[in-house]
């Protein structure tokens, strides 16, 4: 064992140095400086020790390759975004705007697993009472502990009392470390509270679920920090309006990110949705001009949504440029694309665009969508309802193919689409699907598709 020197610390702000001084550099305070025996410097005065022994380094062939056992959460599209389900000794970041579900999520989850691991819920922000009295509306129960407390190192002690195997933490940003000088809610106290939880969990080997609150602009204000501690960061996003939610990985260690998982709000909770698909293509009656559907690839599946935009002669200067569910940039690279290698000027016009269902399109493939949407409603003209469109759009006005072209029209032959206007290198073998093809290989022919592909307005 290698004897540790002694630190000198400071009673006031926990400054350290390597030997005594009068005055900490600091803070500036007089004879604040004392002497701590033995341990070493950086993890001066933690409670939460770390085991003494150093780590010897491995031959990388011979690390043994057993998969981690997962623990299935009771919810497949949880279990989706997870990666399997959850990894023992993993910490994992939930984050979400207020109202967006974390609490009803984590409480559904934990209750569920509660007959077979030992659960503790640890809540700073909600009552035990509030806690009982939604998990009884919620039909959900069981012997999952509830504690509320905000102070890090009470939780800690409760943990090593109670031994769960699964923790969550609502929130983090509620929770406040004694020895920190900053109030609760401060970025110094969010990454030090987390950062005892994440060591604590690893050490025990339990699954560690942090609730992390987002502002509205989206940002993450505190848990941001926390990314490189945690192994798994997921945002579940969605308006407390509506009733969709969506779950989406952004960090895993133990899986892919691209994955998204979507449930609905309910009066008994969260319950996932099976069929994506059918419930982003919105039911009015009759097509409209400027709507047209696509397929998007969300991690292993495609999805369909609806895409709407509306153009308008606009009485400002300055048109308007509005979407909701797409990239603000991108729409103004494609509408430059759309003047120059299709000839249709909008920059008179107002432009609004709105992805159906509060769903965030991330994908290139919804470039062509944008595009021909936004040609219909100035046109005014009609794409016919069991009419779809994909494919990426370069700056030359190219259309270019996008990844599993075959599995995206098999999803929109599957929801009953009939025809497809789709990016040339995307084109199915002869007779492969019962659907009338239009491949493309550039904008302007994607527009005399649509004007074929289009009902009377
Ligand atoms: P909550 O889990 O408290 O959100 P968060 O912890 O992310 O801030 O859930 C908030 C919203 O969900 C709230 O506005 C009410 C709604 N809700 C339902 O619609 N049905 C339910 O069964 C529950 C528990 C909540
Ligand atoms: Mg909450």
């Amino acid at each position: 064992m290698v004897k540790l020197k002694s630190i000198y610390l400071c009673t006031n702000c926990q400054a350290d140095y390597t030997q005594w001084v009068g005055q900490c550099t600091q803070c500036g305070l007089w004879n604040s400086v004392k002497e701590v025996p033995g341990i070493q410097a950086g993890t001066a005065g933690r409670s939460d020790d770390v085991g003494g022994q150093r780590a010897q380094p491995l031959t990388l062939k011979k690390i043994e390759l057993d998969d981690y056992p997962r623990i299935k959460t009771g919810f497949a599209e949880l279990d989706r975004v997870l990666g399997g389900g959850f990894v023992m000794g993993s910490s994992i970041v939930l984050g979400g705007q207020p109202g967006a579900g974390k609490s009803t999520l984590l409480l559904q989850v934990l209750c569920k697993l509660s007959g077979k691991y030992s659960t503790l819920y640890v809540s700073g922000e909600e009552s035990p009472r509030q806690i009982a009295m939604r998990a009884n509306r919620l039909g959900v129960n069981g012997g999952m502990q509830i504690l509320a407390e905000t102070s890090v190192f009470n939780v800690i002690a409760q943990a090593r009392e109670q031994g769960p195997d699964m923790l969550v933490i609502d929130s983090i940003q509620v929770m406040y470390d004694d020895e920190v000088n900053s109030s609760p809610g401060s970025l110094s106290q969010v990454r030090e509270s987390a950062a005892v939880l994440v060591r604590y969990a690893k050490q025990h080997n339990i699954v560690l679920i942090m609730v992390g609150h987002v502002t509205k602009e989206g940002s993450l204000a505190g848990p941001k920090v926390l990314e490189h501690m945690i192994d798994c960061f997921m945002m579940l996003e969605g308006d407390a309006t509506s009733r969709y939610r969506t779950l989406r990985g952004q960090k895993n260690r133990f899986g892919a990110t691209n994955e998204l998982g979507i449930f609905a709000m309910t009066e008994m909770g969260l319950k996932e949705v099976v069929n994506p698909s059918a419930i982003f293509l919105s039911r009015h009656e009759g097509a409209v001009s400027g709507n047209l559907v696509m397929v998007i690839w969300e991690g292993t599946r495609p999805l369909m949504v609806e895409l709407q935009a509306l153009v308008d002669s606009s009485p400002f200067t300055n048109p308007r440029r509005v979407v909701v569910g797409i990239d603000h940039n991108r729409l103004a690279m494609l509408l430059a694309v759309l003047h120059r290698h299709g000839g249709i000027m909008v920059a008179d016009q107002d432009v609004f665009i709105n992805v159906a269902g509060g769903v965030k399109v991330t994908e290139t493939s919804a470039d062509l969508t944008v595009l021909l949407a936004v040609a219909s409603s100035l046109k005014n003209q009609i794409i016919a309802e069991d009419c779809l469109a994909f494919g990426e759009v370069g700056l030359s006005g190219e259309v270019r193919p996008v990844a599993n072209g075959q599995e995206r029209l098999r999803e929109a032959s599957k929801h009953g689409f009939k025809k497809a206007i789709i990016p040339y290198a995307n084109r199915p073998k002869k007779g492969e699907l019962a659907m009338q093809i239009v491949a493309v290989r550039n904008l302007s022919e994607a527009l005399s598709a649509m004007d074929e592909l289009s009902v009377e307005s």
